[in-house]
């Protein structure tokens, strides 16, 4: 079934329509720079673009750098303050005037990688966490999602910063950091989820996934530490897997 999957980043807003069956993109991504400020109206304006590109008409799939319960919004990090408490789900069905589900973006992309990619049919603890403008994290216990996890936010008390603004990818370019200085914050970071959650898989996701060559090995943990097949195609993919026909 060719379901449209949207992925809305802090920087990009990105959309492919997606053969659920298979988990492959049957289009091109249409990329559209993430409207500054990033409010609800501004964001539904360009996620109707995309749909209006993709001529498509029926369910779709959105992926949000948002804690989302029950379709309403409930933390903005990185897109503006105006979407907390805002009923995202229900004003984007409204405005595309079909069936919308809208979850986390990193929720969305661990039930990708969990579907087709490096987490298929592994049970236990797996761990998805995607590198980018933040750090998105998800959980799978046995199969199941564990939704809205955000330890993108955790205090790295020795440097006294949110995990994200010390090991995102967007702070590696910032600070100019190179792969080993980034590698050792990275290490830092998962040593401590290791001993938080002691998973049995963690997958690496995000665009600089692809440069997993790079920064994997500076990273000295127990748990076995893999990068994301889907690459930063997952958001798309596993929007387009949530969406309401989809399931
Ligand atoms: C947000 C998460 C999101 C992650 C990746 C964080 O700043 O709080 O909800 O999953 O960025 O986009």
């Amino acid at each position: 079934m060719a379901i449209l999957g949207i992925d809305i980043g802090g920087t990009g807003i990105k959309g492919a329509l997606v053969d659920t069956e298979t988990g492959e993109m049957m289009t091109d991504r249409l990329r559209i720079p993430t409207p500054q400020p990033a409010t609800p109206k501004a964001v539904i304006k360009t996620v109707k673009k995309i749909v209006k590109h993709f001529d498509y008409a029926g369910p779709l799939g959105v992926g949000i750098p948002s804690v989302v319960i029950d379709g309403v919004v409930k933390s903005a990090a990185n897109i503006d303050d105006g979407w907390i408490d805002y009923p995202g789900q229900k004003a984007l069905a409204e405005a595309i005037r079909s069936p919308v589900t809208l979850l986390n973006d990193a929720d969305v992309a661990a039930i990708a990688e969990m579907r087709f990619g490096a987490g298929h049919h592994h049970p236990g603890v797996v761990m998805i966490f995607t590198l980018g403008t933040g750090i998105g994290s998800a959980m799978f216990v046995n199969g199941r999602l564990v939704p809205n996890l955000e330890l993108g936010h955790i205090f790295m008390r020795h440097q006294k910063k949110d995990a994200e603004e010390y090991a995102s990818d967007r702070i590696r370019q910032e600070k100019e950091l190179d792969w080993k200085q980034w590698g050792g914050r990275l290490n830092e970071y998962f040593q401590y989820i290791e001993a938080l959650f002691s998973p049995q898989l963690i997958i690496i996701g995000g665009g600089v996934s692809k440069k997993h060559q790079k920064f994997l090995k500076y990273i000295d943990i127990r748990t076995e530490i893999v990068p994301a097949q889907l690459l930063n195609q997952a958001g798309i993919v596993g929007a387009a897997l949530a969406a309401p026909s989809a399931a």
